[in-house]
């Protein structure tokens, strides 16, 4: 089969189209002939830092985190899918490839009115935020959620899960076109960080749950707009992962502080966050409440160009790798 494949440390060009063997099906697994493979910012830095992931087999050099497709195969003791269902899934690499072997609880059947392709879209998005803001953040319809950078995948996914929930929120993001887009998408008040300081302008909102993948000096800021008993959660540090806190602000307002990774997670808590996501949030699908927001795709060959285009910032929302 064809895969795009990280062959050394670096920027985009490090991703090249080759020949690579099928993948082997286990026990728990399906195949899945891949029809969209979903980009994020995690396959940049693992293809940054290949160099400390090691040698790795050939597996680990195919990046890609989540793909739709149709299941070719089923493996013996799988019993909840069948040859020819469309589904999505999570995976912990190999997603930019024609083929790929996925335990079968880490699968979704593609929502009412979704494409195939547009479904490649959600699993990274949904399992982040539901594991992050709902279980970890333990988000309460009612209360207010802020996240950081509003309109990357995991933001747009994010607010309208939040609201759909009951939440009301708020977002930053880097340029007047973002916020033009969240407000035109009704998705709460949305702070240009590059114009305004949002510290001060949710000084007196008393936020509940923060989703932050920025890290750095927003660290204190988020500590002071916080409500008593908020959660600030973490899953990334893109400006900076090393922070200087004022532990007198956490002990005054009883706050938590808290982050995952997700990629690293068991396969039980996948199949567990795979469970409560098709019973809390497919819903929200089905009923259009909420819909992945997809800026561009690129053919599986044009990887490289779909990278650029991550480190741009320029997009909204996903970006995804189409199989022909
Ligand atoms: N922990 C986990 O399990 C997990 C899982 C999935 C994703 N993540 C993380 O969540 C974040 C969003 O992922 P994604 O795939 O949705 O990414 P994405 O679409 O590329 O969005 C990232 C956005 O963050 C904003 N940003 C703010 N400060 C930034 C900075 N210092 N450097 C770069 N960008 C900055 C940028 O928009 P502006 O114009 O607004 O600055 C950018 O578009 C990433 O950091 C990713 O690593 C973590």
């Amino acid at each position: 089969m064809r895969a795009i494949h990280i062959t050394k440390s670096g920027g985009p060009e490090v991703l090249k189209l080759q020949e690579t063997p099928m993948p082997k099906l286990l026990q728990n697994q399906v195949l899945i002939k891949v029809k969209a493979a979903g980009i994020n910012r995690s396959d940049v830095i693992t293809r940054k830092n290949m160099v400390s992931y090691g040698k790795g087999t050939a597996a680990t050099l195919i990046p890609g985190l989540e793909v739709s497709g149709q299941i070719i195969e089923v493996g013996e003791d799988v019993k909840d899918k069948k040859v020819g269902d469309n589904v999505c899934a999570l995976i912990a690499s190999g997603g930019y490839a024609e083929y790929v072997a996925v335990d079968s609880s880490h699968c979704l059947s593609v929502p009412d009115g979704l494409t195939l392709e547009d479904a490649a879209a959600l699993p990274e998005t949904v399992f982040t935020v539901w594991f992050n803001v709902f279980k970890l953040g333990n988000l309460q319809p009612g209360e207010k959620l802020l996240i950081h950078g509003g309109t990357s995948g995991i933001g747009t996914m994010g607010l309208q899960m939040g609201k759909a929930w009951g939440a009301e929120i708020f977002s930053t993001a880097g340029s007047e076109d973002k916020i033009e887009f969240l407000q035109k998408m009704n998705l709460g008040k949305a702070i240009n960080y590059k114009k305004e300081a949002f510290e001060e302008i949710l000084k007196d909102e008393k936020i509940d749950v923060i989703l932050d993948m920025v890290g750095g000096d927003y660290t204190q800021k988020n500590l002071e707009i916080l409500n008593d008993k908020g959660r600030l959660v973490y899953i990334n540090g893109m400006k900076d992962m090393n922070v200087k806190i004022d532990l007198l602000t956490i002990m005054r307002k009883n706050l938590i502080l808290t982050g995952s990774l997700l990629k690293p997670q068991t396969d039980v808590v996948k199949s567990e966050i795979a469970l409560e996501v098709e019973k809390n949030i497919w819903p929200m699908l089905h009923s259009k409440d909420i819909r992945p927001i997809i800026y561009k795709s690129f053919k599986l060959e044009d990887a490289a160009e779909a990278h650029k285009l991550m480190e741009s910032s320029d997009h909204i929302g996903k970006i995804l790798l189409t199989m022909d």
